[in-house]
């Protein structure tokens, strides 16, 4: 097995443009280098519209639009069927969308299940059940595990979320801002939830805006004008963020 959990080389993206005749739309990622070892925890930070979903995605198995390669655990995505990819995502990858994405008419129990029911091993995810409502514990939303999306806060949403990403135990986490709508004291209970991860020896790739977050990481990256690159360190930034 690979002892790389992720590898991009070259990776280039643009999104179609909805006016062809205008000629193609300009390409959002431009040569993406990205190695990250099995047990790494990755901050992925940038300006807004730099780019950082729109990779998050391609890691994820979710969008196979790009040139270049994206291995994932050793395995170059496009090279899959979508069968082989889904069951990648599956086995393998706890997405934690910034949008969420939570089905509306399922309860919050039922919204973290759900994994299961895409769940291709033989007999699925064991004590599935008991698992959800001890991701639910974890993040916090024990007492709201019957609560449906609509009843809940953008937060609890957003813990949900991760609580669903959390459910078969994924080697691998892709967060997308997950403390985005949280206070700092809630917000700070999810990092030490994706510090626990960590030293469980889960691979984390955290895209944040959030300071805390980039600290508690083991590297920051910062995505500018289509690449990854180390951020320059501002020490201005670093005094006084603590507060937050
Ligand atoms: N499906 C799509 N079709 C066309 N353009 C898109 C699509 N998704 C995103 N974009 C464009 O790509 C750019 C990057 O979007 P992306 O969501 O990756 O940014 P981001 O870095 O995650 O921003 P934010 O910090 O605001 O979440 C944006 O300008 C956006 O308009
Ligand atoms: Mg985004």
């Amino acid at each position: 097995m690979s002892e790389l959990a992720l590898e991009l080389k070259g990776v280039h993206k643009r999104y179609p443009v909805r006016a062809p005749e205008s000629g193609a739309g300009e390409e959002l990622l431009r040569g993406v280098e990205l190695s990250v070892a099995r047990g790494e925890f990755i901050a992925i930070e940038g300006q807004s519209g730099s780019g950082k979903s729109t990779l998050l995605h391609l890691l994820g198995g979710l969008d196979a639009d790009y040139t270049g390669e994206v291995r994932v655990m050793g395995e170059e995505l496009r090279a899959l069927s979508d069968a082989a990819r889904a069951a990648l995502r599956n086995r393998a990858i706890g997405f934690v969308f910034q949008s969420f994405n939570l089905l509306p008419q399922l309860t919050a129990l039922e919204n973290v299940l759900l994994p299961e029911a895409f769940c291709t091993t033989k007999g699925g995810i064991p004590d599935a059940r008991a698992r959800a409502k001890e991701a639910l514990e974890e993040v916090g939303l024990g007492g709201k595990s019957s609560s449906r999306p609509g009843e809940l806060s953008g937060g609890e949403r957003q813990r949900v979320a991760l609580a669903r990403a959390l459910l078969a135990a994924p080697p691998l986490v892709l967060a997308d801002e997950p403390t985005g709508n949280l206070d700092a004291r809630t917000g700070q209970g999810v990092i030490e939830l994706f510090q626990r991860l960590h030293a469980r020896g889960t691979t984390l790739v955290i895209v944040t805006h959030e300071v805390r977050v980039s600290r508690a990481a083991t590297r920051v990256l910062l995505l500018r004008e289509g690449r990854l690159e180390a951020p320059r360190i501002d020490p201005l930034q670093t005094e006084g963020e603590g507060a937050r």
